[in-house]
């Protein structure tokens, strides 16, 4: 590959780890990112950042027809899945509406592959376990619901216009950049891993532990944590298969954890103890969310580098250690800072 390669919400969590590996392997690329919820500092240097709303066609249009590219990759998103509920209109509107003018962007700028940050999401409260890509589509959120609608607009823009693409169904994407350059920084932070780290950290009294009654080994909910360098990678294995033809992947470790088994493991990793308080269930939960992968390992040779959870904890733990605030202070020298995060 010698190409260029866009990537919008490049500035986010999973988008930033991308351009690391596209950097890593000496490729140009450029990133359109509004930073709403994205940082410029996880824009590694190398990347071109064009600040803006990938829906403004007065930003996308130009760097489009600053071509050809190679691939472009989507990620600019809303992504709060309790959010999408509260406001699902809002959701649909932006990600489908962004989504949509982009492909249509695509298409017309003769970008020959495109790949979509797609979501487990997708699947609902799903019937069969492990969850492969022949599980009925049936998203039990509007979020979930505006990935669904952008791969069935890729299915239509492939059938009629040749556009190939990938849509990777990410599970839980999990952990940090293993140099430290980059991690996940929320806000607010709503995902298990970062909260459960800072609670052994200190710098939240507890982790709230939603069910202790789902029908698992331990009464709390089962999650596939997938490694973000690992997720990263998957986007750069599936490019060849688009020479030939469109796919879908579906995209964990294919090893479920309940809750307290990732207490444990971030107990273990970082040697302090984690409060717990036992809470309700969370509206819009399922027990078990675990993927079948088999197919993107077949198809292109993916395999998780981080498939032990303890070492996803400990990327993430040396990340959050390291930045209390996220992106936006410089590095911490302490990392017993309370208050901070
Ligand atoms: N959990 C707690 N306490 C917390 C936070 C989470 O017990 O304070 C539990 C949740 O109930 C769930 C598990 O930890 O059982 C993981 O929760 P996350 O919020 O970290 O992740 P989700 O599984 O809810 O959501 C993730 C992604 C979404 C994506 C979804 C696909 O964050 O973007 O997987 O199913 F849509």
């Amino acid at each position: 590959m010698t190409g260029r390669f866009l990537v919008t919400g490049g500035a986010g969590y999973v988008g930033s780890h991308l351009v690391a590996a596209l950097l890593e392997r000496g490729l140009s690329v450029t990133v359109i990112d509004d930073l709403s919820t994205g940082h410029r500092a996880a824009v590694l240097p190398g990347a071109r950042l064009v600040e803006g709303d990938v829906a403004d066609p007065s930003v996308l249009e130009p760097v489009l027809a600053d071509g050809p590219w190679e691939a472009v990759f989507h990620f600019a998103a809303l992504s709060v899945v309790g959010d999408s509920m509260r406001e699902p209109v809002r959701y649909l509107s932006s990600n489908v509406g962004t989504g949509v003018r982009l492909i249509e962007a695509c298409v017309r700028h003769r970008v020959p592959r495109f790949v979509l940050s797609s979501t487990a999401a997708l699947f609902g409260m799903p019937d069969c376990l492990p969850i492969d890509e022949e599980a009925r589509i049936d998203p039990a959120s509007a979020y979930g619901e505006s990935k669904a609608m952008l791969e069935r607009t890729l299915a239509w823009a492939d059938q009629a216009h040749g556009l190939r693409s990938a849509c990777l169904r990410y599970f839980n994407a999990a952990g940090a950049d293993a140099e430290g350059r980059l991690g996940e920084a929320h806000d607010p932070e709503t995902h298990l891993i970062p909260l459960v780290i800072d609670a052994a950290l200190g710098r939240r009294p507890e982790i709230a532990v939603f069910g202790r009654d789902w029908p698992t080994q331990d009464g709390t909910c089962i999650r596939d944590y997938v490694h973000v360098a690992d997720l990263a990678d998957a986007h750069l294995r599936v490019l060849p298969v688009l020479d030939h033809r469109s796919a879908v992947y579906n995209l964990g470790n294919g090893q479920g954890h309940t809750v307290l088994e990732v207490i444990e493991a971030v107990q273990r990793v970082s040697g302090r103890q984690v409060p717990v308080r036992m809470a309700d269930r969370r509206p819009g939960d399922a027990a078990v969310l675990v993927a079948s992968s088999a197919r993107i390992m077949r198809e292109t040779g993916w395999k998780p580098r981080f498939a032990a959870i303890d070492d996803i904890v400990a990327t993430a733990l040396a990340w959050r250690e390291a930045h209390p605030a996220g992106y936006r202070l410089p590095t911490a020298r302490r990392t017993d800072h309370p208050g901070l995060g």
